[in-house]
């Protein structure tokens, strides 16, 4: 039996969620929590996914069974299943495989639970094999697995919880690391409330097409506010930062992908002295990121978020990246 560990970051987006699907700039960040993927072969030709939360189950070459979860563990399990088959055919081999994922990070609330598992995934697999392949290739096989939760995604979020790091992606350039001036003292809060990515792409698709040039004006607004974000960042600006946290999440809004839930949350960062407040990914609920001027104040603002019933913690930049 061979065995082999990897593990991947996390992540939030700062700025320019949903824009980002139709070619606007996005800028990301890898946080301080993590998935660890445990892999073996075993005797038997099947794949057995098991997990910490709460899903679980077993793959034939043509048949699935969960062994925990129910009708969920399919759909949370599928792209990680995809991720071993694409490794096992990209390295020739017919292997029976089991792997065993510890996560630290909540799922379904826009933390990239699920690109960073695909990502721990196809790293984990491989190292069971001699020569192991570039970051560049494990985070395209990641990306396509993913693809399997939703097909419109911009890949960004394999791409930070493979490199690490703050990154601005656009299209056209591609992903950049940008070099922050000082730290970033990040909040995160979670309203409770699971979502849907590929729900909520859809639901903006259909604004789009709708309503073509409200869409394009508000992608404008969105890049701009990137733009000048990148900027801020760079030179340490953290007022300013904020500022544009807020004037992005104005944008989200008019994209109908916040929730009272959010507003709440927004209020209440704030009222504890946040510089700015936002969703981070891809809303309807989901997790709000909030910066703080001191880590001494995001101390206070996730106590805050707490004490109002909200699971809030602080997050710091993960440098790292994926780690096998
Ligand atoms: O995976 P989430 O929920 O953090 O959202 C992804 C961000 C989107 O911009 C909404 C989609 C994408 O593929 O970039």
């Amino acid at each position: 039996m061979t065995k082999g560990r990897a593990s991947a970051p996390a992540k939030v987006i700062l700025f320019g969620e949903h824009f980002v699907v139709y070619g606007s700039p996005a800028i990301l960040a890898s946080i301080n929590r993590r998935i660890v993927v445990d892999a073996r072969t075993i005797a038997e030709n099947k794949v057995v996914i098991r997990s910490d939360i709460g899903v679980a189950g077993e793959y034939g070459s043509s048949s699935f069974k969960a062994t925990e979860g129910g009708m969920e563990a399919k759909a949370t399990l599928d792209p990680l299943h995809n991720a071993i088959t694409q490794v096992l055919v990209a390295r020739g081999k017919k292997k029976g495989i089991e792997i065993a994922i510890s996560s630290s990070v909540l799922p379904g609330i826009g933390l990239g639970s699920s690109a960073a598992a695909c990502v721990a995934t196809v790293a984990a697999v491989n190292s069971l094999f001699q020569k192991k392949p570039s970051r560049q290739k494990i985070c395209e096989l990641a990306i396509k697995s993913e693809r399997l939760i939703h097909k419109n995604s911009s890949g960004a979020d394999c791409y930070v919880s493979t490199f690490g790091g703050l990154i601005y992606y656009s299209k056209a350039r591609g992903f950049k690391e940008i070099k922050s001036k000082g730290a970033l003292a990040l909040v995160i809060a979670s309203t409770g409330v699971r979502h849907s990515t590929g729900d909520l792409v859809a639901g903006v698709k259909k604004l789009k097409d709708r309503n073509e040039s409200l869409f394009q004006s508000l992608a404008k607004q969105a890049a701009d506010i990137c733009a000048q974000a990148h900027g801020a960042i760079a030179s340490g600006k953290c007022d300013k930062l904020g500022e544009l946290m807020n004037e992005n999440q104005a944008v989200l809004r008019q994209i109908g992908v916040s929730h009272y839930k959010v507003d709440d949350l927004i209020d209440i960062c704030g009222k504890a002295g946040a510089l700015g407040a936002k969703i981070t990914g891809a809303g309807g609920g989901g997790a709000v990121i909030a910066l703080a001027a001191s880590r001494q104040d995001g101390g206070k603002i996730a106590s805050r978020a707490r004490a109002a019933g909200y699971e809030s913690f602080e997050v710091e930049i993960d440098r790292k990246g994926l780690v096998i």
